[in-house]
């Protein structure tokens, strides 16, 4: 698929590991969530344009390159979203952030807003719509929707861990949205949970459960 970026650095599949482990506490947890957030965005900032600014060193005035002025939004789809939000303001300080709260229905597996913020003016800014887990996608569909129907154009969707049916219902719902993603795994089981996965993200993150 032309738009999903699939990760093989080997430090990023290194931290993936020891993420997916059961024996790691909330607290590595959420600093590997981090870690692995910077080390993505890195790569997915890749095609921001950049423009020529002159600067006067110690030695000389020169010609060098800075970003050219590309304002950014950083949504996280709550709750599990926000351990990746620090990831991303690390690289990109200046960036706003906006909020999706959704919740998965346990049964049905529908996915259910309960929150919207956005940064004004989204219509001209890349937002990067962050959650750790893209399952069988309709949360990360609905987000996007709700972006959209505000205004959104230029939009990327990041997630470290993907099953196959989360990425075919993503990129067929959205075409245009660049999906980033560290790792893609084998399958949904009967409750919806990724295999091998991780578990809950956000109750791993913020250790409830
Ligand atoms: C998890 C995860 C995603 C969603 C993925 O959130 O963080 O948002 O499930 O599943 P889907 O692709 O099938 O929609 P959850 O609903 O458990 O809420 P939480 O982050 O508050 O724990
Ligand atoms: N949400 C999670 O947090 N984990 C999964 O495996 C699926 C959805």
């Amino acid at each position: 698929m032309n738009n999903v970026t699939i990760f093989d650095h080997p430090l990023i599949q290194h931290k993936i590991s020891i993420l997916r482990s059961v024996e790691t506490s909330s607290n590595q947890f959420r600093a590997l969530v981090e870690e692995i957030t910077m080390l993505m965005c890195f790569e997915s900032m890749r095609d921001l344009p950049l423009e020529d600014v002159e600067v006067t060193t110690p030695i000389a005035k020169t010609t060098t390159k800075m970003l050219a002025g590309v304002k950014l939004a950083i949504v996280p789809i709550l709750r599990a979203g926000l351990g990746m939000v620090n990831g991303m303001l690390n690289l990109v300080p200046s960036a706003r952030v906006g909020h999706i709260g959704m919740y998965r229905d346990e049964v049905t597996l529908e996915p259910h807003e309960y929150y919207c913020k956005l940064p004004k003016n989204i219509d001209k800014r890349l937002v990067i719509v962050c959650d750790p887990m893209l399952a069988t996608g309709g949360s990360a569909k609905d987000a996007i929707n709700l972006i959209k129907e505000r205004g959104g154009k230029h939009i990327k969707f990041m997630c470290l861990i993907a099953a196959p049916e989360g990425i075919k219902a993503l990129t067929e719902a959205h075409p245009d949205v660049e999906v980033y993603c560290a790792h893609v795994d084998e399958r949904l089981n009967e409750n919806g949970y990724i295999v091998p996965g991780l578990g809950d993200a956000g109750d791993r993150i913020f250790g409830t459960k």
